[in-house]
């Protein structure tokens, strides 16, 4: 493994819930640096594209709608193996199948409404990253 970046981004129902410091703490207290952070309220454009990928899957209108319904705090977070040891911390898409302990476990209420975002592999950081930080 070596020192990678990864995009985190605190979704609305994490910001509304007023933990996006108990977020920050998991990051820090395992080893993840935070080397840039805003927040911001994406458009609905923004929502669209950043998930472009799901453009196809039956709940990607809820989710731009979702994301988009107040709020975000995106991040990048760099430090050894970074992409999977946020994915690790995150837990499941499901926080009913999230590991204990883990983010979504703690504080998710739904699948769709899920507190965090983490890039899945360090093709998507990049692009991720560059999305929201392209001075980064
Ligand atoms: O966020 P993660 O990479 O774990 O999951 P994903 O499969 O890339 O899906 C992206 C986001 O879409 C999830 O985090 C959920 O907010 C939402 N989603 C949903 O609402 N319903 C699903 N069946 C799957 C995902
Ligand atoms: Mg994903």
């Amino acid at each position: 493994m070596s020192i990678e970046r990864t995009l985190s981004i605190v979704k609305p129902d994490g910001v509304q819930k007023n933990i996006i410091g108990k977020i920050f703490t998991r990051f820090e207290d395992n080893g993840l640096k935070i080397v840039g952070t805003k927040m911001l309220t994406l458009s609905k454009e923004q929502a669209q594209k950043f998930y472009e990928v799901h453009k196809e899957r039956p709940f990607y209108d809820d989710l731009v709608e979702y994301m988009t319904s107040g709020p975000v705090v995106v991040s990048v977070l760099e430090g050894e193996g970074a992409v999977l040891k946020n994915r690790q911390l995150m837990g499941a898409t499901d926080p009913k199948e999230a590991e204990k302990g883990t983010i979504r476990a703690d504080f998710a209420d739904s699948k769709a409404r899920n507190c965090v975002h983490g890039s899945d592999s360090l093709e998507n950081a990049k692009i991720e990253v560059k999305f929201f930080f392209p001075n980064l």
